[in-house]
């Protein structure tokens, strides 16, 4: 039989630091995330600087109790893996430079990995069944694309967004209803007991063909809408601005990803990011993916948002093909996907 692999894994690309260890690219044996959120909350989103100190604060603690719950030490370990992109500059180094310590004085490999093919990747853990090829959609705090991943480590970019992420337009249009911070999972509450006809927002570049994405014009549609109640003096109707906000973005993200599948020939639908968590994004795209007869997967919860198991995840298939990071690595904040990240 073959030894099992233990890989550690280093998340600090944003505003969660994650330790966690999982066991042959699947298993998960310890999982730890501190969420920043509370301290960021006052300001509106995430404050880079404030981000760094925090991560440097709490990473230390947060390795003590990843190994605590696990049960094992450093030695027990076969490689460290660490986002090394993209994300936050100085909250990258912060991972970054714990990793390296921990392989420097353990003679662990490192390994580095890429935050967004971590969060395609998280998908493996709940579905052992899938593979590419497939089309996946990522809508995250820092990112919307449509990828066609025929097979696994290659990435074709389809579509993105040429303003705003998704998630950022959720936080953006939650900040000015005044619903605090982060925006999603607020919205996707409140969107429940309002109904999506309501306001008829503008659904943005849905044309025929075109998988690229803007969200910066329903963004100041709403601004204005709102601007508008507020000088009539009315009642912001909040559960149906809302829903009618939320259904306009989930429209262009279910009419493009099916067309993106569709161009590709395939019969899966991936959706991975903080925003998969959304449940009208989830149940849209359930009810579209049955009437085309094809399958969807996305990931549990907790696997959405930013967290160490999709690192650790990504970081064992790195691992097993070879793959090893100098320690005089640098995060890469722009680190596209399917750019090496392996050190020379
Ligand atoms: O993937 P993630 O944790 O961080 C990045 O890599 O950016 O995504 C965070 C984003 C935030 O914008 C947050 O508002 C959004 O994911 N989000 C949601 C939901 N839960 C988190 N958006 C819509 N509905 C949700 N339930
Ligand atoms: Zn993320």
């Amino acid at each position: 039989m073959e030894k099992d692999i233990y890989i550690l894994g280093i998340e600090t690309s944003c505003d969660e630091t994650g330790a966690a260890i999982v066991k042959n690219g699947r298993e998960i044996v310890a999982n730890v995330v501190a969420s920043q959120i509370e301290f960021h909350k006052k300001f509106g989103g995430v404050v880079p600087e404030l981000a760094s100190r925090k991560h440097l604060e709490i990473i230390n603690p947060v390795l003590d109790e990843v190994l605590e719950q696990a049960g094992m030490g450093f030695d027990d370990l076969d490689a460290v893996a660490v986002t090394i992109g993209p994300g936050l500059v100085g909250a990258l180094l912060m991972g970054l430079g714990a990793a390296k310590v921990i392989s420097y004085v353990k003679k662990l490999p490192l390994v580095g990995v890429d935050h967004i093919e971590a969060h395609i990747y998280s998908n493996f853990i709940d579905h052992p069944d899938l593979k590419p090829p497939f089309v996946a959609l990522v809508v995250s705090g820092g990112h919307t694309m449509l990828v066609y991943i025929e097979k696994y480590g290659s990435y074709e970019l389809m579509g993105q967004t040429l303003d705003d992420s998704v998630g950022e337009a959720y936080d953006k249009v939650a900040a000015f209803l005044g619903l605090g911070y982060p925006g999603g999972p607020i919205i996707d509450d409140l969107a429940k007991e309002g109904n999506t006809e309501a306001i008829r927002f503008p659904r943005a570049m849905i044309a025929k063909g075109e998988l690229n994405f803007s969200l910066s014009g329903l963004k100041t549609a709403v601004l204005n809408c709102v601007s508008r109640l507020k000088l009539e003096s009315q009642e912001l109707p909040l559960p149906d601005l809302a829903a009618s906000f939320q259904a306009a973005v989930v429209d262009v993200l279910v009419s493009k990803t099916l067309r993106a599948a569709r161009q590709k020939g395939v019969e899966k639908i991936v959706l991975a990011g903080g925003v998969a968590a959304n449940s009208y994004l989830r149940r849209r795209m359930t009810e579209a993916t049955r009437d085309e007869q094809m399958a969807l997967y996305y990931p549990n919860m907790s696997l959405c948002t930013d967290n160490a198991i999709m690192i650790a995840a990504s970081g064992y298939y790195r691992f097993i093909a070879g793959e090893r990071l100098s320690l005089e690595a640098n995060p890469i904040p722009n680190l596209r996907l399917g750019q090496s990240v392996e050190s020379v």
